[in-house]
């Protein structure tokens, strides 16, 4: 049994030893370059593919994975997003993912940012630098006198309610599925609630029709003046246009970006800011109430680690046994 492994970074390179060494009747063959039309035909032969990017999977490339008698396509990653979803299921696709690799990773992160915009780290950061070690003007306030709004109560949305909560901040939450786990921690409210009452607002939700500019000029008007975003989820939650008018108001006091609407163009790589054709981006990476990072909360080793492992081994599930309980059903 032979599995190819697409856009492997080194640090994933321990754990797919591992995971070999546990399964020696499997040949492991990678690359680190990404699955597109360049590179299909290297996994030729392969019973299946494992796969990891955030920049889309093309058509074309899937049609010759298909052609090439490879079906069989594991996500080291949770969304599915990125993939034509009528395209692989006319195609015959099976295709699994890793729901659960660590939700503390992207939890704690987020928690983290939202502690940065309170205590205003990026701030002072960029007075220190100038030699200004004067306290004022940037008094923070306290994650325990904040209502934080936890959109999306999934695996991540309720461990990091969980962490708030440790802080002891009020938490309110809207969700589709509300989880018992979280009675007596967070208080379920509905969306226009949680917009009006929240002072952190954190997104924990997929990016589908439904969710796409959930914030956006309307959102904003109905929240608190001040209010502080967090955003460790999908960039096109986020109408980005409306977040500059809206922190250009003061609306919005502050914003914790980790996603962003057009980060393929921009992040994990190096990039030439006078080259970057992003103009939101351009706008908001240098304001200090803004915190922009290259989609980093889910990097941890524990998580890595897990996305290498979960999916490897959903893919010989596949091929083993023609399914597999991470499944994506679309
Ligand atoms: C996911 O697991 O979907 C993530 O957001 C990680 C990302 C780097 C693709």
């Amino acid at each position: 049994m032979k599995i190819y492994m697409y856009g492997v970074y080194q640090d994933e390179v321990p754990y797919i030893k591992e995971w070999q060494e546990e399964h020696p009747e499997v040949t492991v063959d990678s690359t680190t370059k990404l699955l597109d039309e360049s590179t299909v035909n290297l996994s030729k032969g392969s019973d299946g593919v494992v796969v990891f990017q955030q920049k889309p999977y093309s058509d074309e490339a899937l049609r010759q994975l298909a052609l090439n008698g490879i079906t069989k396509m594991s996500l080291r990653n949770v969304g599915v997003d990125n993939l034509n979803h009528e395209l692989v299921q006319e195609l015959g696709f099976q295709i699994t993912n890793v729901p659960v690799y660590s939700p503390a990773a992207i939890a704690e992160f987020s928690v983290t940012q939202a502690l940065n915009l309170l205590r205003r780290t990026k701030e002072f950061y960029l007075k220190l630098a100038k030699g200004d070690y004067n306290w004022a003007p940037h008094i923070a306030k306290e994650m325990n006198k904040q209502v934080v709004g936890i959109v999306g109560t999934g695996n991540i949305g309720s461990t990091a309610a969980k962490i708030f909560a440790g802080f002891g901040a009020k938490v309110i939450a809207y969700s589709r599925h509300q989880n018992k786990e979280l009675e007596g921690i967070v208080e379920y409210v509905s969306l226009d609630e949680l917009y009006k009452r929240a002072t952190i607002i954190s997104l924990y939700l997929p990016h589908v029709p439904a969710t796409d500019k959930m914030l956006n000029e309307k959102t904003f008007a109905m929240m608190q003046d001040g209010v502080l975003l967090v955003n460790t989820a999908r960039g096109p939650l986020v109408d980005e246009k409306a977040l500059i008018e809206a922190l250009n108001s003061g609306k919005v006091g502050g914003a914790a970006l980790d996603v962003m609407t057009g980060e393929t163009k921009i992040f994990n790589r190096q990039i030439n800011f006078q080259e970057v054709d992003y103009d939101e981006f351009k706008d908001l990476v240098d304001r200090p109430n803004v915190l922009i990072t290259p989609h980093i909360a889910f990097y941890t080793d524990q998580a890595i680690k897990n996305m290498v492992k979960m999916s490897l081994s959903a893919n010989l599930d596949l091929i083993k046994t023609g399914t597999s309980d991470k499944l994506v059903k679309f």
